[in-house]
């Protein structure tokens, strides 16, 4: 479904790049972790994918496709059409990306509109629906409150609802828990897996957090300055890399083995 090949991502012409010779294949309903410390280049990665570096970022060299097309070469109005609904963002902060003076249901009716034909009542019910779907059963009371009313996991669990409303075929998750409590953390991963289990979902995840990425995901990548420096499933990582780097990070998580999120 993603083929990521080979990509270099550079900002503002400095010769130093962000991201070198990366490359990534995600089938639908694959979950990939990426890893590694501040600055290793995770975001930078997602953002090329997503059409979005910010500043003067650009993929110099290599190729990213989508369903064998080259997502560099998508214009605006082709972005627009897939950007929400084929391809969607989970960010750290689903609350800072919502408008904090309207209520979570006119948000999401217009999202819901903007993407599909639904009348507004359709939208309003479909949206509450899809609220039950992340375990936030009270639909109605969520669509009828401002973001500033919900907690930081509740928040979360609406931005999921809104990422996966369309059922993408990719979702690209930027450390989606980071900023919550653990037994949050877990709920929320738990519902990615069974949306992608519902949906076939194609998901990219960033964390900082390899046991979570043991816990959730079919293959990790370990990145360090720009590189991938270690790569496999979660037998190979938590058990049989000789990679010193990726020892170090196992060394850093007492919980590895994910059984903390079990
Ligand atoms: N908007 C930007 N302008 C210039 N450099 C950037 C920008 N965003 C990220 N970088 C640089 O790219 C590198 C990778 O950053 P990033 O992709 O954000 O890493 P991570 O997500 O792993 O913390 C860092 O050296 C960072 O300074
Ligand atoms: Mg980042």
């Amino acid at each position: 479904m993603l083929e990521i090949q080979n990509i270099t991502v550079k900002y503002n012409n400095s010769d130093k790049p962000a991201v070198e010779n990366f490359s990534l294949n995600i089938k639908r309903g694959e979950i990939c972790c990426l890893v590694g410390e501040s600055g290793s280049g995770k975001t930078s990665v997602i953002r090329a994918v997503q059409g979005n570096l910010p500043g003067h970022g650009t993929v110099t060299q290599g190729d990213i496709l989508f369903e064998g097309q080259s997502l560099l070469n998508y214009t605006v109005n082709e972005w627009r059409k897939i950007r929400g609904t084929e391809i969607s963002m989970i960010f750290q902060d689903s609350g800072a990306m919502m408008n904090p003076v309207r209520t979570i249901g006119s948000q999401f009716v217009e999202y819901i509109r903007a993407h599909g034909t639904y009348t507004k009542r359709e939208a309003w019910e479909k949206g509450v629906q899809m609220l039950k779907c992340v375990r936030l059963p009270d639909g109605e009371h969520i669509m009828n409150s401002y973001p500033f009313q919900l907690s930081g996991g509740m928040k979360q669990r609406v931005g999921i609802a809104f990422a996966m409303f369309f059922r993408p075929k990719l979702l690209l998750a930027d450390e989606p828990t980071s900023a919550l409590d653990v037994t949050t953390q877990a709920q929320i991963v738990r519902q990615m897996m069974k949306l992608r289990e519902d949906y076939g979902t194609g998901i990219i995840m960033i964390t900082h957090n390899l046991a979570l990425a043991a816990y959730m995901s079919d293959r990790i990548l370990i990145m360090k300055d720009g590189n991938v420096t270690d790569s496999g499933d979660r037998e190979h990582i938590l058990h049989n890399s000789q990679v010193d780097y990726t020892k170090k990070l196992l060394s850093a998580v007492p919980s590895a083995g994910g059984c903390y999120y079990v």
